[in-house]
């Protein structure tokens, strides 16, 4: 009697520890997985992906520096500053500077012609392409670019 008595009390013993084993392994499982779910919605933000995310798709920068007191800025200044952007590797259908070919029907215009276009703006080329300069220097600018291309425009007056 006491056997039986004493191996109840022992399967009621192992079933109360396999309870308390289960159900701790249960809670602990838990708390993993919500430990890990915090974690997750935490993640501190990488700014640098954030810059890329919100980042334009495309960024056109032009400026000429102004000449010292003042004094109108060269041809080459300007087409360095302001014209290259385009005109150098004949981005979006821009006439390639050296490119007699595409400046032939142009030049034909006269540097007043493509001064009022140029100052205008023309299709994708933004009014004085988009630069600060004045009308005497987008004319040198002009004959810079006109020059190295089968032009033989004479510097504009006033400089
Ligand atoms: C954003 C690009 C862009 C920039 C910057 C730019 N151009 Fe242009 N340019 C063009 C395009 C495109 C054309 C061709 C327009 C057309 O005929 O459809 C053009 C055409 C011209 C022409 C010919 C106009 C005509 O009547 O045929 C001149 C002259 C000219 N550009 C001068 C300049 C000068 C000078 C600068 C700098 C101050 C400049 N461009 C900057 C895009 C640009």
């Amino acid at each position: 009697m006491s056997a039986t008595s004493n191996s109840e009390f022992d399967f009621k013993k192992i079933i109360a520890w396999a309870l308390v084993i289960a159900l701790g392994s249960i809670a602990f499982v838990v708390a993993m997985i919500s430990i890990a779910n915090t974690a997750k919605g935490h993640k501190p933000v990488d700014p640098e992906a954030v810059n890329l995310r919100i980042a334009p798709v495309a960024t056109v920068k032009i400026a000429a520096p102004a000449a010292a007191g003042g004094a109108a800025r060269s041809g080459e200044q300007i087409y360095q500053a302001a014209c290259t952007a385009c005109h150098q590797a004949g981005v979006a259908g821009a006439p390639k500077t050296g490119d007699k070919g595409a400046w032939a029907p142009r030049l034909a215009l006269g540097l007043n012609g493509l001064l009022k276009s140029a100052i205008a703006g023309k299709n994708a080329m933004p009014p004085r392409g988009g630069s600060d300069a004045s009308d005497t220097e987008l004319a040198s600018a002009i004959v810079y670019i006109a020059n190295q291309s089968g032009g033989k425009f004479k510097e504009p007056a006033g400089k």
